[in-house]
């Protein structure tokens, strides 16, 4: 959500910034601008791709203006003001020169901005940013990292910013509270971002701000006449903080297409391995034994708890529901799931003995990460099913288990949900061994959980005929998706894959609720995709399937390898192989993600980057 990259360094800051906003599109992509100090601060915005901004940039580039050293850029998911060139960052104060970049909300910004037009004022956009540059320019008094502290001591909200004035033309200043920031230390140089993927084709050492932290960048002649890079961090009340410098662990082929022609097909495609990476070493199914280094503190808490509550949002919260399922089938503990925006504003009962699960692929999602403070403040033990490492989920929880998927450009989650699945089991089987489970059921899991990356290679290599079989049906608007017990949230998760990159309407829900209303909505040809694999309630499906047929639904079954007699019941059958139940989303979702990708492709669709969305919503 938003994406940020400033450079501070001896090399030409220009294209380097470019190909860093490149690498974090898949923040946002509503318009896009860059702020290059030569001299004077020289700043160009475009409404668009990062491309348009490029274009546009280039055709300024021969007057020189942008050949500076020191820089920053920005591209951009709209929260305050439409999508137009004036709203995009960077923004300047209207005094001295100053710029900003800004990832977050700026809450106070409407009172801020009355009490800044009485000072004299001016702005030229609707955004909350613009209203913080001034108010930096406001404060400004020769020090720029003093006025930007006093700023966001007056600000409420959330940001990652990063700051550059005209009068001090070799300084950077970046600050956060609630959206990532990272500080990358190269050899006389700085590269900040969003996140990693800006930083490793320059350095690996880095550092994350934690909020609240300001951290001033700087470079001065030194005695040799040499420039000497230097760096302070400190709180907004200007206490030093000593960072915790990092090496990165992310390689720059784990970020590139690699042949693919989007991340979400490569992500797809990469499920079977990134499976065995978050398996690896957590299993032994000889012994029926899980271990998860995470949580080895917490193994008594795990054992004695008395409810768990799992909350995400999006396509983490489905997965939280099928974890739901497996710890109350098979750890035979409470649980439940909530929307972390809607946990965090009720006032959810935690008592003694609750575990409260924050289950997110970035780690930085506004809803869940205050859903996680709330349970904290009410005494809960706070675990995280993260996927990036050092997020701020990850650094706030009391323990976690990671997801070790790689990381997950495509907009559309894919690989981070089967990997949230396969946390949630293993945490399951942690607790249920723990409980009453017996080796040999969990070593019969187990082994089966080692299986499932070969099954999903099978599934992958019918992509071409579920291509087809999308392909019939894509000209229809309405989508129905309907699942039981374990594969109900599987069907959620169908319905949300299509609608966000496809856009077109599905809903999805369990089966039997669908003749409690939505059965109205079945008319000649309207596609409804049944999870229809052997399991418990595999018969009453079948009924669901006819009720639907009887009324002209055509009907898309994801069924059990074998189980022909379907195909007498359904016009399509998309077949997964045999696994038991409580594993079954792990399959059946991988034909609904491929569908849906193919589906966008038909339609003309940027899969990678659908309209209206970004990819780690770090705002409420
Ligand atoms: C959908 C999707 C979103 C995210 C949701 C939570 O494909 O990606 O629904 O699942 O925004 O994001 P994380 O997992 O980063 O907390």
């Amino acid at each position: 959500m938003c994406g940020i990259v400033a450079y501070l360094g001896n090399k030409p800051a220009r294209s380097l910034l470019i190909e860093g906003l490149k690498r974090l599109e898949y923040r946002g992509y509503d318009s896009a601008g860059i702020a290059i100090m030569n001299g004077k601060l020289h700043v160009v915005r475009a409404v668009g791709r990062v491309g348009t901004l490029e274009e546009k940039l280039d055709q300024l580039a021969a007057r020189g203006e942008y050949d500076g050293t020191l820089g920053m850029c920005h591209t951009r998911w709209a929260t305050h003001g439409g999508v137009t060139e004036v709203n995009a960052h960077p923004h300047r104060d209207d005094r001295h020169g100053i710029a900003v970049v800004h990832n977050g909300i700026i809450e106070n910004y409407s009172a801020l901005k009355t009490y800044l037009k009485e000072k004299g004022h001016a702005f030229s956009s609707e955004t909350d940013t613009e209203v913080l540059a001034v108010l930096i320019g406001e404060l400004y008094e020769g020090d720029l990292e003093a006025a930007v502290q006093a700023a966001l001591r007056e600000v409420d909200g959330a940001y990652a910013i990063t700051v550059i004035c005209e009068k001090e033309p070799d300084t950077l200043v970046v600050a956060r509270k609630g959206s990532p920031l990272i500080v990358g230390i190269g050899a006389d140089e700085y590269v900040v971002a969003s996140d990693a993927a800006a930083i490793i084709s320059h350095t690996t050492h880095a550092f994350a701000l934690d909020d609240y932290n300001v951290v001033k960048l700087w470079r001065a002649a030194g005695a040799d006449g040499q420039m000497v890079y230097e760096f302070r961090t400190s709180t907004i009340h200007n206490v030093p903080v000593t960072p915790k410098i990092e090496q990165l662990e992310l390689d720059l082929e784990q970020i590139e297409l690699g042949g693919y022609q989007h991340f979400m097909l490569k992500e797809i495609f990469e499920q079977p391995q990134s499976l065995r990476n978050c398996m690896s070493g957590r299993i032994d199914a000889k012994d029926g034994k899980v271990t998860l280094g995470g949580l080895a503190n917490f193994a008594r808490d795990l054992t004695r708890a008395k409810k768990v509550i799992l909350t995400a949002q999006g396509t983490a919260l489905h997965a939280a529901m099928i974890g739901r399922y497996l710890m109350e089938d098979l750890a035979k503990v409470q649980a439940q799931t909530e929307y972390a925006s809607e946990f965090r504003y009720r006032n959810p009962i935690i008592e003694d003995g609750t575990v409260v699960i924050a289950v997110s692929q970035s780690g930085e999602t506004a809803d869940t990460l205050a859903a996680l403070h709330e349970a904290k403040d009410r005494g809960a033990l706070a675990l995280g099913v993260v996927n990036v490492v050092g997020s701020s989920i990850a650094r706030q929880t009391d323990a976690g288990v990671y997801l070790r998927v790689g990381p997950e450009i495509g907009v559309a989650s894919t690989k981070a949900f089967l990997g949230q699945v396969s946390v949630l089991t293993l945490i399951t089987l942690f607790m249920a061994r723990r409980r009453m489970m017996s080796a040999d059921h969990c070593a019969d899991l187990l082994r089966e959980m080692e299986q499932i990356p070969a099954k999903i290679e099978r599934i992958l290599e019918q992509a071409p005929r579920i291509k087809r079989v999308t392909e019939k049906y894509i000209d229809r608007e309405n989508w129905l998706f309907l699942g039981r017990g374990y594969n109900f949230p599987t069907a959620l998760e169908g319905a949300l894959k299509l609608k966000e990159i496809s856009y077109i309407h599905a809903e999805g829900m369990p089966a039997a609720e669908m003749k409690h209303g939505p059965i109205a909505l079945i008319n000649e040809g309207m596609p409804a995709v049944f999870i229809a694999n052997k399991g418990r309630q595999y018969e009453k499906v079948l009924s669901n399937i006819h009720e639907v047929r009887a009324r002209g639904g055509h009907v898309i079954a994801i069924a059990t390898e074998g189980d022909e007699h379907i195909a007498d019941h359904v016009q399509d059958v998309l077949y997964v192989p045999e696994i038991s139940e409580p594993l079954s989303p792990m399959l059946t979702v991988v034909p609904l993600q491929i569908m849906a990708y193919y589906a966008a492709l038909a339609r003309g669709h940027d899969v990678d980057k659908p309209r209206n969305l970004a990819k780690s919503v770090t705002v409420e």
